[in-house]
């Protein structure tokens, strides 16, 4: 019952920080390189369910200034804006992006399928 209970805390910090991470992303403006779901795009790596440790390894680099790849000062800026909890928020996101989209994608047809006759 204990371990229950804490894995539904657990769940419910995850989910809050995920959506947190949502509205950071959006507000950084990270989606007009890295696309609206993170998907990507030729220029710029998709970065959506891409493993949460290697999401704040990366962002705490490029925050740090230690990442010397070509186009690494493209994203420098960005980075050094984020503090580590933002970082940590946004990694949450990112890490869970295709669950949230599917969820949504299920809501929205459900909303649609009722109100369509
Ligand atoms: C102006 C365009 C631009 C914006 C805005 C931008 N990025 Fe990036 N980002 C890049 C580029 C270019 C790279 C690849 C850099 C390299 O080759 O080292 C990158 C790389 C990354 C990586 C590493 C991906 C990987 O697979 O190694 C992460 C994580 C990341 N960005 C997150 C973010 C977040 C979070 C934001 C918003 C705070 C953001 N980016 C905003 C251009 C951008």
């Amino acid at each position: 019952m204990r371990d229950f209970l804490i894995f539904l805390i657990a769940g419910a910090i995850s989910v809050v920080c995920a959506a947190e991470g949502e509205v950071l992303y959006m507000k950084y403006g990270c989606y007009g390189c890295h696309g609206a779901k993170a998907e990507g795009s030729a220029s710029f790596p998709k970065l959506a369910n891409k493993p949460r440790s290697y999401l704040i390894k990366k962002l705490q680099d490029y925050k740090k200034g230690t990442i010397h790849s070509n186009r690494a000062d493209i994203m420098q800026p960005f980075a050094k804006k984020l503090s580590y909890k933002e970082i940590e928020a946004i990694a949450d996101y990112l890490a869970n992006i295709k669950e949230n989209h599917e969820e949504r994608y299920y809501q929205e047809f459900e909303v649609g399928d009722s109100s369509g006759s």
